[in-house]
């Protein structure tokens, strides 16, 4: 599915209602350029459990942070991952199977370390204020939740 997102209110309102919408154990990777937008979709999503968005940064230096909400929200940014070591060794492959949230930025740093089944977010910078979002489901229960965004 693809989405023109043409305001950052927008895309906060977009991550919010994919926030009220998640199932436990849900885990979103998010890919696509520098300020385009990936933080601003997890500050909705974090709203939309219940989370002040505002509490949601870019970890930049921080590979993840965790957020309490009506469930809790794992915010990976992997920018700055320089082996998949580093996250193996903070139980990367244990959050996948948590009860919580899995938002991570920079997925395509996982490589092949990518989850079996995830919703897949595209962002893409169009102007300023316009993001195109490509969503793609791997798996069933996200085919079944795309098709509940709509
Ligand atoms: N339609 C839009 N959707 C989202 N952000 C938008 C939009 N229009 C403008 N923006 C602005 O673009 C910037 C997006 O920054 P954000 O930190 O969310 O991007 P990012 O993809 O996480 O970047 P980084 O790669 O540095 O982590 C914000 O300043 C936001 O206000
Ligand atoms: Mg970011």
């Amino acid at each position: 599915m693809h989405l023109i997102l043409r305001s950052t209110e927008r895309t906060l309102a977009l991550g919010k209602k994919i926030g009220r919408l998640l199932k436990e154990g849900s885990i979103l990777c998010l890919f696509g350029e520098f300020g385009s937008g990936k933080t601003t979709l997890v500050k909705g999503i974090a709203e939309g459990l219940g989370i002040k968005k505002n509490k949601v940064i870019s970890p930049s230096f921080i590979l993840l942070r965790e957020y309490k909400g009506r469930k809790t929200l794992y915010h990976f940014d992997l920018y700055r991952l320089k082996s998949i070591k580093e996250i193996l060794d903070i139980g990367y492959a244990e959050y996948l199977y948590d009860k919580g949230i899995v938002c991570i930025e920079w997925a395509d740093r996982l490589k092949g370390y990518l989850p079996k089944t995830f919703l897949e977010l595209e962002l893409s910078i169009k102007d300023k204020h316009t993001r195109l979002l490509k969503l793609k489901a791997h798996g069933p229960y996200y085919r079944q939740f795309i098709k509940r965004l709509k």
